[in-house]
């Protein structure tokens, strides 16, 4: 990574909960690591009216909160939130623009960083802000935070509108599972490793399975998830984005661009579910109360609710590279377990030549758990060494290897942010053409008129996800 020049960091939404739980702490990080040059200054945005020193004490209270205590340091904590300022204004008002000059004068012609962390309604009127009072020079950069868009058109609006003041170049598209260690370790193994890559297809390959699962319930944010649920909070963004970098073809450069042309062209062969493929490709649930735990409707307080807090997919690439692959797709809340998992199952190799002693012979499999370990298994079969007669049992692999403190997606994606590498960040195209797929499917339930499965809070989701399985082995356990 290129070192940053970066030197002023704005960030709107500077009082709000996403910033004071991930990003101080995370440019806390880069400050210590010397990512953001000692000289950056960090405008806190909001309407709240604050002294400049109660403010960066309040920030040194949540650093000592949410940054790990190997990491955090009294004295570093302290140089950090020196360089805090907060600017009060209302992004809603006029004058909000001559005020943010008044703060951002000297650093006019200088690379600046503006993160909107505040509500998505506010993201284009803050960007045409910043232009009006010309702070959106070549050096800038817009992070915008998700949800971008609730379905294509708003999502293709959005992109238009912010284009008309920042250039693509200049916008960074937040998708956190794009800065987790694991999920960028997917690019290493697939394409550093002659072994994977080789047998990286539809001919060896005879399903692929990725799960995000939850324990959790929807929580406080019931009115924003009731309006989203499963498909818009997590399919259309971080499972897609997984599904990208698992299936898409090598790049021909590890560039943002490049990378990026292979993430669309993935997802542009991602064939559309349509109201006739429906039934048998896709499943919805809601949970109900288990555990003593509350229902969904209890948790948002409805009397009824079509909005899914699971969705499972079977999806086909139509490309020459996985012709025929099924993909299984699951998130959910409230299930049996927290893990993000991506298995890749082989197909089976001289099935009637060699057997275990039960007559049947695993597949090979190659497991990647990216939450809460981080593991990546390879099970492959060998002579069972116990047996009489010449059969084979399995061994589990263990591919991975642990270090010290592993860097989070913040503050891996603001360290990119701040040298100016868009390859983590997702593209217009690449947001459009996710949303129009999942407007495809969403207008195929409701042409179908189906409403969520219900499934018990800490189960393994609904049990009409089960049948979507076109072979034998059926979902990995969610443990
Ligand atoms: P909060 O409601 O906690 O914070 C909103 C921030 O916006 C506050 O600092 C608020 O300050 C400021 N704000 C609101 N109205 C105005 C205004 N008119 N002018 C200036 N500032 C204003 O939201 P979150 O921090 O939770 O979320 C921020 C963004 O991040 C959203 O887009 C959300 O979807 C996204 N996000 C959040 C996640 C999270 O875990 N929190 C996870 C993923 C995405 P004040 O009221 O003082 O003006
Ligand atoms: C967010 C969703 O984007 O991702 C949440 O809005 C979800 O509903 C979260 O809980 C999951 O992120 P992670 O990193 O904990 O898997």
């Amino acid at each position: 990574m290129t070192n940053s020049d970066v030197v002023a960091f704005v960030l709107f939404g500077g009082s709000g909960d996403l910033a004071k739980r991930k990003l101080y702490p995370s440019l806390y990080l880069n400050f210590i690591k010397g990512l953001l040059p000692g000289d950056c200054k960090i405008f806190s945005v909001s309407r709240l009216s604050e002294e400049v020193q109660a403010f960066q004490a309040e920030i040194f209270l949540q650093l000592e909160r949410y940054v790990s205590p190997s990491q955090f340091s009294d004295e570093k904590a302290k140089a950090f939130v020196k360089c805090i300022r907060h600017i009060q204004l209302d992004v809603t008002r006029d004058d909000a623009w001559e005020t943010l000059e008044t703060h951002l004068e000297r650093f006019r012609h200088a690379p600046i960083v503006y993160y909107l962390s505040v509500a998505p309604r506010f993201f284009g009127d803050i960007a045409k802000g910043i232009a009006s009072v010309s702070l959106n020079q070549n050096g800038a950069r817009l992070v915008v935070e998700k949800p971008f868009g609730h379905d294509f058109e708003s999502a293709r609006a959005l992109n238009k509108e912010l284009r008309l003041f920042f250039d693509e170049h200049q916008i960074f598209r937040i998708d956190h599972y794009l800065g987790k260690e694991s999920i960028q370790n997917i690019l290493a193994l697939r394409f550093s490793n002659n072994i994977f890559e080789s047998q990286w297809h539809a001919g060896a390959i005879e399903s692929v399975q990725i799960t995000v699962a939850e324990k959790l319930g929807v929580g406080d944010r019931g009115d924003y998830y009731d309006n989203n649920g499963a498909s818009k909070d997590m399919l259309q963004n971080h499972m897609m984005q997984l599904l990208s970098i698992v299936a898409m073809e090598p790049p021909f450069a590890f560039s943002p661009d490049a990378i990026r042309d292979e993430k669309v062209k993935l997802l542009r062969s991602l064939r559309p579910i349509d109201a006739d493929s429906y039934s048998d490709s896709c499943v919805r649930g809601q949970y109900v109360s288990g555990q003593g735990e509350a229902s969904y409707l209890e948790d948002v307080d409805k009397e009824s609710s079509d909005c899914e807090t699971y969705i499972a997919i079977k999806g086909y690439i139509d490309n020459r590279r996985w012709a025929g692959t099924p993909f299984y797709l699951r998130t959910g809340k409230r299930l049996a377990g927290g893990v993000g998992e991506i298995v890749i199952n082989f197909k089976p190799s001289n099935p009637e030549l060699i057997k275990s002693k039960d007559g049947l012979c695993s597949n090979n499999k190659l497991v990647i758990n990216f939450q809460p370990d981080q593991d990546i298994f390879l099970f492959i079969n060998k002579k069972d060494n116990q047996s009489e007669s010449f059969s084979v049992d399995t061994a589990r692999l263990q591919l991975s290897t642990k270090s010290g403190d592993l860097k989070q997606p913040y503050e891996r994606l603001l360290g990119h942010v701040l040298a100016g590498d868009q390859t983590l960040f997702v593209r217009d195209d690449e947001i459009e053409v996710a949303w129009k797929w999942l407007d495809q499917l969403a207008a195929s339930w409701e042409q179908g008129g189906s409403s969520p499965y219900p499934y018990k809070g800490f189960s393994q989701g609904p049990i009409e996800a089960d049948k979507l399985f076109v072979e034998s082995n059926g979902w990995e356990p969610i443990k």
